[in-house]
């Protein structure tokens, strides 16, 4: 079999599958006791500027459950800390930015992205093309609003309120950060086509926090040029608490959207509507529950996701570090022997 025929870019292209395709956000991380042992002394920004390191922690995932599709390992700050922001990645919080960006002289922190300030992200997809063989790798970024967020808070929010006093309250500076990180979003997007990666993943992980009015004044013109920018491969556009949103993350350009949990797939796939291909969307705690539960909850959403005119099968957020990887393994098996033709095992 070839890449191009693999069931994972066949179902974003809504084409026929012979089963359907399962990856899982955060696939490659804390769960894994291979990958806990690779870690060890080395921070996580360190590890995403380590090609051999890139390699491996990529690869774990395909090795342990077989999944459809490998994600490529890094984080969404990455870029951000290749232009020189200086920001960490702090265990067990997420990234935190030592000087938020809050007025228009804070902008000046965020040139234009080169290929060659991530050296590392061309040479280890490289060697993943040549390694996954006819497995797609997909490439991602954080979408401008969720970095902005994060940029403009200096960490994690809760409530993304100074992000959300500039985008009311100072409409051109807004817009003058989202454009340079959408530029920033683009250029890393592009680097990891140009080295192989055969599929896009864009994380708007916060921006279920905007109505859907503001989302088209404030974010979609920015998304927008982001997905027509990757036209070359399948796209796929993910947030977590978008019900609200699902139509509008579609308008931008994605090829695929994807569900968090509180969406059923064939509601989805109503409010999407037609001309998308939509991924999810197992509740991410459902894998600490016994595995008959798991089973029961999968087998509703593959039959749910049928309604859809291709569906890739994944959580409807990360991989909680708790997680047992056995369950991981059953889930997968499962996936793979559902007909997607009669809704039987
Ligand atoms: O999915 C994968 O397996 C690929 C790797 C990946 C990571 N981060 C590795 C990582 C991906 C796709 C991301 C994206 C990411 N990073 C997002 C969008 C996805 C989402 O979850 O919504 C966001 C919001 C971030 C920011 C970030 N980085 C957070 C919130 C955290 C967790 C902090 C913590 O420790 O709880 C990180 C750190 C991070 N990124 C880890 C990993 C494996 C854990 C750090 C470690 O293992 O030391």
């Amino acid at each position: 079999m070839n890449l191009d025929d693999s069931a994972f870019l066949r179902a974003c292209r809504r084409q026929p599958v012979p089963h359907t395709p399962v990856w899982y956000m955060r696939q490659a991380g804390r769960s894994l006791p291979e990958y806990l042992k690779v870690r060890e002394g080395t921070a996580m920004l360190a590890a995403c500027a380590d090609p051999d390191l890139i390699v491996e922690i990529t690869l774990q995932p395909i090795r342990r459950y077989g999944v459809d599709a490998a994600i490529f390992f890094s984080d969404i700050v990455v870029p951000l800390k290749a232009i020189g922001v200086d920001l960490d990645i702090k265990p067990g919080v997420g990234p935190v930015i030592a000087n938020p960006i809050r007025d228009a002289k804070g902008l000046e922190a965020l040139r234009p992205l080169e290929p060659g300030d991530v050296p590392y992200v061309t040479e280890a997809i490289g060697s993943l093309v040549g390694e996954l063989g006819s497995t797609p790798l997909i490439g991602f970024a954080g979408a401008p609003f969720t970095l902005a967020s994060y940029l403009i808070e200096g960490g994690p929010s809760k409530n993304h309120d100074r992000t959300k006093a500039m985008m009311y309250g100072e409409p051109h500076l807004w817009h003058a950060l989202m454009d340079r990180l959408t530029g920033i979003v683009l250029e890393h997007l592009r680097i990891q086509v140009r080295a192989g990666a055969s599929a896009i993943q864009l994380f708007d992980s916060w921006v279920g926090a905007i109505a859907p009015a503001d989302y088209r004044e404030f974010i979609a013109p920015h998304t927008s040029r982001i997905f027509a920018g990757v036209a070359e491969v399948p796209r796929i556009h993910f947030g977590v608490g978008t019900g609200e949103l699902l139509g509008v993350l579609g308008e931008v350009g994605p090829d695929v959207v994807g569900v968090d949990w509180r969406v059923p797939l064939d509601e989805a796939a109503r409010r999407v509507g037609p001309g998308k291909a939509l991924q999810g969307n197992l509740d991410p705690a459902i894998l600490l529950a016994p595995w008959e539960v798991v089973e029961e909850r999968a087998l509703d959403i593959l039959r749910r996701g049928r309604a859809a005119e291709g569906h890739v099968f994944n959580l409807g957020h990360g991989v909680l570090p708790s997680t047992d990887p056995d369950q991981l393994k059953r889930l997968t098996d499962l996936v793979h022997s559902f007909d997607p033709d009669t809704s039987r095992l």
